[in-house]
């Protein structure tokens, strides 16, 4: 593909991964970041890992140096994103400033590069807790939190903007629990999966709210990475699309406590408990989520390939440095 790799939100989870299989597969990446919980360890990992990466600290709410940064990209990644659903309540106008404001930025940056592609995360959190499981992209959306509403926005824009970008394809990403190495396993309401590998290395057993049977579709963070990297490569314009980004496979909290302890047994670790500390529901929390991923498939190609236990198993040795 001409041109580089733009990626906001590079310094994080997901961005970070996605700059790294890009580099791996011998493409120029620019990432773009402010560390507002993306951390600067993440991005001396992309440095370490080839000359073909750049890295821009910058505010995407600053739209003369993100459109600067953006220059000559021929795909723009969009991931930067106050991420906290809490937060979004605590402070709804700083989420609206990042989460909306920014992604107009972005999208603004990406059409003056003429990029040939838009790719940009929203979240199974625009389905608030429908409980029509499996969802689907024509699925009622009820965002519960202005984190939602701010992502639902996101969409709603670049349907609209679509035509205006005759050379750009917009891609969303309804992101479900993504999961994988360098998570953020800090705070109260971080992702499951980092808490509990976090909690088991330190010998400690780790918090289960509710009784083991809630629900999530985990998808390894790498077989996003190749979804966006297909989406990126794209030649020909198509109309503004939405996907579920999911396993279409639901885990209890119960099956994956198991299959941690079995990821962490085939590394080497016998665990000195043999079940989670158990602790009421939080409400507000969404008990069963569960994507079909059918468009993202036929329409997108993609095809999540990791189980959870050969995910877990990778976040072991790759972060962890222990097992296979
Ligand atoms: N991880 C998941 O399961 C999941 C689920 C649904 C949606 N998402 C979406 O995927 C994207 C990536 O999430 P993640 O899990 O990697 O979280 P993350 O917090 O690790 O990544 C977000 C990144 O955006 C950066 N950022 C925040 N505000 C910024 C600003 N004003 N300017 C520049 N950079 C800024 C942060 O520093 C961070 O590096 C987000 O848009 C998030 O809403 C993630």
């Amino acid at each position: 593909m001409a041109g580089m790799w733009f990626v906001t939100g590079a310094a994080g989870f997901i961005g970070s991964n996605v700059v790294e299989h890009l580099l791996r597969a011998g493409e120029t990446v620019v990432g773009f970041d402010n560390f507002a919980t993306g951390t600067r360890k993440n991005v001396e990992r992309l440095q370490r890992a080839g000359s073909r990466f750049t890295f821009v600290e910058g505010d995407i709410r600053d739209a003369a140096t993100l459109e600067r940064s953006a220059q000559g990209a021929g795909a723009v990644v969009h991931l930067a994103a106050q991420v906290r659903v809490q937060e979004s309540f605590r402070d709804y106008a700083y989420n609206n400033a990042v989460n909306v404001d920014g992604f107009l930025n972005a999208l603004k940056a990406a059409a003056a590069a003429r990029a040939r592609a838009f790719i940009y995360a929203s979240s199974c959190a625009v389905y608030g807790d429908n409980p029509a499981l499996p969802l689907r992209e024509t699925s009622d959306v009820r965002p519960l939190s202005p984190y939602g509403v701010s992502k639902l926005a996101n969409e709603g824009y670049a349907a609209v903007l679509d035509p205006e970008l005759a050379e750009t394809t917009l891609v969303g990403l309804r992101f479900f629990n993504i999961y994988g190495p360098w998570q953020d396993a800090r705070g109260a309401y971080a992702a499951v999966i980092a808490k509990w590998l976090e909690a088991c290395l330190r010998g400690e057993r780790p918090v289960m709210f509710g009784d083991g049977s809630a629900t999530r579709d985990f998808c390894f963070v790498d077989d996003v990475a190749r979804l966006i990297a297909g989406v990126g490569r794209t030649n020909r314009k198509r109309p503004h699309g939405i996907y579920n980004v999911g396993t279409g496979e639901k885990t209890t909290l119960t099956e994956l406590f198991a299959a941690l302890a079995d990821a962490l047994a085939a590394s080497g670790k016998r665990l000195a408990f043999d079940s989670p500390r158990g602790e009421p529901w939080r409400a507000g929390d969404i008990v069963h989520s569960l994507a079909d991923v059918t468009r993202a498939r036929a329409e997108l190609g993609f095809a999540p390939a990791t189980d959870i236990r050969a995910g877990l198993g990778r976040i072991l040795a790759l972060q962890h440095g222990i097992g296979r």
